[in-house]
């Protein structure tokens, strides 16, 4: 064991805060309101017990798990007293929806039309479960049913089922769960061997983080190891995506090219970076190779893979950009849900289908907050004005995106908005000893 891996105390971190997901993979979220103090207590016991650990990483059996987290508005139902509140962090504090202007979720993905409960102060508790298959979901799922079901005072308000689409695939069909950082003695290796390992407390609180800085709450215990969590849930505009695709390329090829160049990778997870002129499934299947590579001195231009693709936006690497991108990472789980859109389909079925995306950071502003408004939703930090995320970004319907070329640059207008918010809950993922502690209270 490193010297690393052992200050880490993964026995006392929920797996879903480092574990990337599994693949392929069926989840599902449970949202539940507490209508009284003592169940609230007794509901955080239970958990405590069924919440595995993220000891372990390299068991077979860790990739099922269930993980357990709260909302500013939940720790508020528990009595957490009034000092311990305050020693959140302050976006946490506000919640999502109060945030929805900095966030972009304006207009059709604005609060007053969100999914209920979402965003309201009826969310509590959230209750993820994870697994490769069905049958070890039920059984997750069986255990977290105990916690709750049958409990006076505790409702369950809100599920949601998400599963894997073929070949590990997201509804717009490319390849996801590839990039995730490496993490100083959490003992899971990242996908970018380029990439130095981040410290710990950039994702867990209680340990340094890349500027110097320890994350304590009020007392201690409460907050060390554990981390926030973000989750949104994203529509995806799946026919209105192909559309805008065919309607702006010459042919099949300039399709699938214009379609590589908005997000950075080919369909099959191949990078840019490393063939930018022809797909490499192959390679976008191989996870020793499909992440390994940098931008600035291979391509500074942005020439192979654009600056304002998907992900040369939401991680630059090396990049040469106004500011320093280490310091704006994130462990990030998109799980799909809702039916797939048969291929070659370009009429919308009017089915819900999209994202659950979960972020997990020691910090909602300058990591999530941050990466939304100012790389998604902005284009300043790399020299192309207000032009924002193509696939992703808030553009209501009059979004510009650049492809550098020679002689002259592509350059595509009037993007329509292709996700849209249903709803979302920044929440904390407390460590086991903290869940104790939050069930022993005595307020
Ligand atoms: C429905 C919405 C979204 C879709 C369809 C989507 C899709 C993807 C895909 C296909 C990848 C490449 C696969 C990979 O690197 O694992 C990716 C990477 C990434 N996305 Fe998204 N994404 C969405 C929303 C977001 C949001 C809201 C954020 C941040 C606030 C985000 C942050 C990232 C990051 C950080 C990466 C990794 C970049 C890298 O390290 O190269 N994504 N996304």
């Amino acid at each position: 064991m490193s010297q690393a891996t052992a200050n880490l105390e993964l026995d006392d971190i929920q797996s879903g805060v480092l574990r990337p997901r599994p693949a392929p993979y069926v989840a599902t979220y449970i949202a539940l309101r507490i209508d009284d103090r003592k169940a609230g207590r007794e509901l955080m016991d239970r958990v405590s017990k069924v919440v595995t650990s993220a000891a372990n990483p390299n068991s077979p059996l860790a990739d099922t798990w269930v993980s357990v987290a709260l909302t500013y508005q939940g720790f508020k139902a528990l009595g957490v007293p009034q000092e311990s509140l305050d020693s959140f962090s302050w976006e946490f504090r506000q919640g999502m929806a109060a945030r929805a202007k900095e966030l972009g979720d304006v207009g059709e993905s604005s609060p007053e039309n969100w999914e209920e409960p979402l965003g309201s102060r009826d969310v509590h508790v959230v209750i993820v479960a994870v697994s490769p298959n069905e049958e070890r979901l039920e059984g997750a799922l069986a255990n977290a049913r105990k916690t709750y079901q049958s409990m006076k005072g505790i409702q369950a308000i809100w599920r949601q089922n998400c599963h894997a689409l073929p070949n590990e695939k997201e509804p717009f069909g490319y390849r996801d769960g590839i990039s995730h950082p490496a993490i100083e003695g959490s003992g899971i290796p990242g996908s970018n061997p380029q990439e130095k390992p981040l410290k710990a407390g950039e994702f867990v609180l209680g340990y340094p983080d890349e500027i110097g800085g320890i994350q304590k709450t009020q007392p201690e215990l409460l907050g060390r190891n554990g981390t926030y969590v973000v989750f949104r849930k994203l529509h995806q505009r799946v026919a209105e995506f192909r559309r805008y695709l065919k309607a702006n390329s010459t042919d099949l090829n300039d399709e699938e090219l214009l379609a590589a160049k908005m997000m950075g990778r080919w369909r099959s997870g191949a990078p840019l970076a490393l063939c930018p002129f022809h797909d490499d499934p192959e390679l976008g299947a191989d996870p020793q190779r499909n992440n390994n590579f940098l931008f600035q001195e291979d391509d500074a231009a942005g020439l192979k893979t654009p600056g304002g693709s998907h992900i040369r936006r939401t991680n630059p690497r090396d990049a040469a950009i106004a500011g320093v991108a280490r310091i704006h990472r994130m462990i990030r789980r998109g799980t799909a849900y809702g039916p797939l859109l048969p291929d070659g389909v370009l009429d919308d079925d009017g089915a819900e289908r999209g994202l659950m995306f979960a972020f997990v950071g020691a910090n909602i502003g300058r990591q999530f907050e941050f990466v939304q408004s100012e790389w998604i939703n902005d284009g300043i930090f790399f020299g192309a004005g207000a032009d924002k995320d193509p696939i992703v970004g808030s553009t209501e319907g009059k979004g510009y995106f650049t492809v550098p070329r020679k002689p002259v640059r592509r350059r595509c207008q009037g993007i329509p908005q292709f996700v849209v918010t249903r709803g979302g809950e920044y929440c904390f993922m407390p460590g086991l000893r903290a869940l104790r502690w939050l069930a022993d209270l005595q307020t």
